[in-house]
């Protein structure tokens, strides 16, 4: 087609924009130091997937918009809207990013940034020591308010700053946050009630530093290999061995063969974690993997899914691909499907394996 030949008014509006996909959780919330899973999840789920569930459905709204005929009021409305859920979706990913322990391990509090990282902010701010008081004391004078405290690296300045932001939509020009820590009061009442300054505290020491230092390094145009620092701990690490959450709601709408097989993962003393379930899933022991694995069809995909996709998935997955079958874990488990908006019902454990070998069980 000519460059000057107008599109069709009918492929402007078959064009979908680009779904922009859910991020997974890379902390894990029940083994977290002095902030609760109920905090983590909610935030997670309804604020981070609130903003995200938003800004797709703005990107789609603006992917309809007539530009030469739309009322000014329509386009400021829905560019100010875009830029301020895609500020929240970005600045939640990098919030959630920043925070962890390793594996199992709980952040302990005691951590410190890797040397390069150490090394910019002693150049840039005195010392570690003086870096933290004066983040801190910018994200304490947040409190009552809402807004976020920001590390950023930025190439005009040449150098880290630490820069306050009101809202999702206030940055630094040009700058590159590497570590941001949310002050709205989501981010903390459940635990915390009204003490903004206890939240912080508890926050900082949960940080993930080899991520923020991963982070800095991109920031500053260095190669980060250590692709695996923002994998889920446990999932498979191979693309083809994981699905999106967004991957799998595409697929469960088909209504033939290839419509994925739900397998729903749950380690025993997980159970009392759980409420709900996908549609149509079984539910297993990821122990008793020998007395249920023949009963999964090999003629269709299997999309297997935990709570947040870690170990008890990936380590299952990576078993039933080694015996044949066509397996996917769901990346960022049920709660990632949560965080999406997908549909789910009540947890039905009639298939949960009542005994467990006791060697298994606590694998
Ligand atoms: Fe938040």
């Amino acid at each position: 087609m000519d460059a000057s030949t107008p599109l069709p008014s009918s492929a402007r509006q078959s064009a979908a924009p680009e779904t922009l996909m859910v991020r997974p959780l890379l902390l894990k919330p029940q083994y977290m130091n002095g902030l609760s899973e109920r905090l983590l999840v909610s935030h997670y789920v309804n604020n981070y997937g609130g903003a995200l569930r938003r800004l797709n459905a703005i990107r789609t709204r603006l992917a309809a918009v007539d530009w030469a005929r739309a009322p000014v009021f329509e386009i400021n409305g829905l560019k100010r809207e875009e830029l301020i859920a895609a500020g929240s979706v970005i600045l939640h990913e990098i919030y959630f990013d920043s925070l962890g322990g390793h594996g199992n391990d709980p952040p302990t509090g005691r951590e410190q940034p890797a040397t390069e990282l150490a090394q910019a902010l002693e150049r840039d701010f005195g010392s570690v020591a003086a870096w933290r008081t004066e983040f801190t004391a910018m994200a304490k004078a947040l409190a009552g308010g809402s807004g976020w405290a920001i590390l950023a690296w930025s190439e005009r300045l040449g150098r880290l700053v630490n820069q306050w932001a009101p809202d999702h939509a206030h940055a630094l020009a040009g700058a590159t946050p590497v570590l941001a820590l949310d002050m709205y009061e989501h981010a903390y009442h459940i635990d915390f009630g009204a003490k903004a300054a206890a939240y912080v505290d508890q926050a900082m020491a949960n940080l993930n530093w080899p991520r923020i230092g991963a982070r800095y390094r991109l920031a500053v145009g260095e190669n980060v290999e250590e692709n695996e620092l923002f994998l889920p701990y446990g999932s498979p690490a191979q693309e083809e061995a994981r699905i999106s959450a967004e991957e799998l709601k595409s697929a469960l709408a088909r209504d033939d063969d290839r419509r994925p097989f739900l397998l729903d993962l749950c380690l025993p003393h997980d159970l009392a974690r759980r409420t709900d379930m996908l549609a149509g899933a079984v539910m297993h022991a990821p122990a008793a993997l020998p007395q249920w694995v023949e009963a999964l069809p090999r003629d269709r995909p299997i999309a297997a899914y935990c709570i947040c996709g870690f170990q008890v998935s990936g380590t299952a997955v990576t078993e039933l691909r080694r015996r044949g079958y066509d397996a996917r874990a769901l990346a960022g488990g049920i709660t990632a499907w949560h965080a999406i908006g997908g549909a789910t019902v009540p947890m039905d454990t009639s298939t949960y394996e009542a005994a467990i070998p006791a060697q298994a069980a606590g694998a």
